[in-house]
């Protein structure tokens, strides 16, 4: 008996994209509005594009560059880390997007049959990282349920009671999908937790820019953290696919297992894209925070827009891109409840249970200019409205 047409199990066992699962909702639709995807509506510095539209020439933009990322660009972004993050003692790994980053830390850091952390609710993309690297025991741990901060006393009693003692922790900072921000006491506590057990802790920084209100972001530093960092949101280069990994340089054979893992999957990160990056850091965060601020308006008419589910279940928006709202407890399938959001009201939205959470929605409000957002909130209002009132009518 052959194995042709046999999948692997790691393969089955990982859960559908949800967000190749919104694209097709969409696709069956006339004239949909996202406020699904985790996306910003702009596009990288015009000064940063008009620089890498004259290097298509050269040669070395289509080859191959070192695995770790430019030279040029790495120092770049260790003096950036040390500026603006105070991660003084970090070596930096160059990557095709956060997400990269991270499936490239689990193939380094994990074995099949560890055990690891996240926090419910977690982001999807990590979630089935770890379950595609056959990394399945997914320990769930809870967060307050007003702030949605992780839970540390648990955390705290779970890395001491499991044995043997769970590999990884991993958080992001800002939360997607919570849209909440670590306090740095409580960053810090969770950091020396995982040191005292003897862990790993991830934490993905894809938003660091992304904070309203005058709360600032903060980064922890350690042998035993690792961060990850995106230019997605934060410089509009989605499609560029650009991030990079910042680990403790005091680590022996860290990088040599990261390279190996690099050199098996992308080789290098883009070099065009590398080059963009390295320009658009010469913009800086100023640029970032400059579009950030332009958010705070469409965060506002988001949030409205959820007020009939009741001012009480909606929660985030303190950094990040999102919104995370409870749906009434008659309407806890939330799947169904999108789907009808979509066909109906012709907007989309992420269910909660791709995040761990269902009964639960999370709604960006990145991805679209105002005045988009508040034709996209209209409808998301009207169709809430109509689902506390009436419920999924036809
Ligand atoms: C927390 C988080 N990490 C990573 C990513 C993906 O980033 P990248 O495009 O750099 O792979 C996203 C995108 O939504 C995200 O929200």
């Amino acid at each position: 008996m052959g194995s042709f047409g046999m999948l692997s199990r790691r393969a089955l066992g990982t859960e559908v994209p949800v967000m190749t699962q919104i694209r097709e909702l969409a696709a069956e639709l006339t004239n949909p509005m996202s406020l699904a995807q985790g996306v910003v509506y702009w596009q990288p510095p015009q000064k940063a594009l008009d620089k890498v539209k004259e290097l298509v020439w050269d040669p070395a933009i289509s080859s191959y560059g070192p695995d770790e990322g430019l030279p040029e660009l790495r120092v770049a972004l260790q003096k950036k880390l040390r500026e603006e993050n105070k991660l003084t003692k970090s070596a930096v790994m160059v990557t095709a997007g956060a997400n990269q980053a991270f499936v490239n830390l689990v193939l380094a850091l994990c074995d099949h049959g560890d055990s690891v952390v996240m926090f419910q609710p977690y982001y999807f993309n990590a979630y089935t990282a770890f379950q595609m690297t056959g990394v399945t025991n997914i320990i769930v741990g809870p967060r307050h349920p007003h702030t949605l901060y992780p839970d540390a006393d648990w955390l705290e009693r779970t890395l001491s009671d499991s044995k043997p003692t769970p590999k990884v922790v991993s958080l992001v900072n800002p939360g997607n999908p919570s849209g909440t921000n670590l306090p740095e006491p409580l960053l810090k506590r969770i950091s020396d937790i995982c040191k005292d057990a003897g862990c790993w802790l991830i934490i993905d920084n894809t938003y660091e820019y992304f904070m309203y209100d005058g709360s600032k972001h903060c980064c922890v530093e350690g042998d035993q953290v690792v961060n990850i960092f995106s230019f997605s949101k934060t410089y509009g280069m989605m499609g560029w696919r650009l991030g990079y990994i910042a680990y403790s340089e005091n680590l022996d054979g860290f990088a040599a297992e990261l390279l190996k893992i690099q050199d098996n999957i992308p080789i290098c990160a883009s070099i065009i894209s590398q080059r963009l990056a390295l320009h658009a850091l010469e913009e800086g965060g100023g640029w970032v925070r400059e579009r950030v601020k332009g958010l705070v308006k469409n965060r506002e008419i988001v949030k409205e827009a959820l007020e009939p589910l009741g001012k009480e279940n909606v929660k985030g928006g303190e950094g990040a891109i999102y919104l995370w709202a409870k749906l009434p407890e008659e309407h806890r399938d939330d799947f169904k409840v999108v789907r009808w959001l979509a066909h109906r009201h012709g907007v989309v939205v992420v269910p909660g249970c791709a995040c761990g959470s269902p009964g639960h929605v999370r709604v960006s409000f990145g991805g679209l200019k105002e005045e988009e957002t508040r034709e996209a909130a209209e409808r998301l209002r009207k169709g809430l409205e109509e689902l506390v009132h009436r419920g999924m009518v036809e």
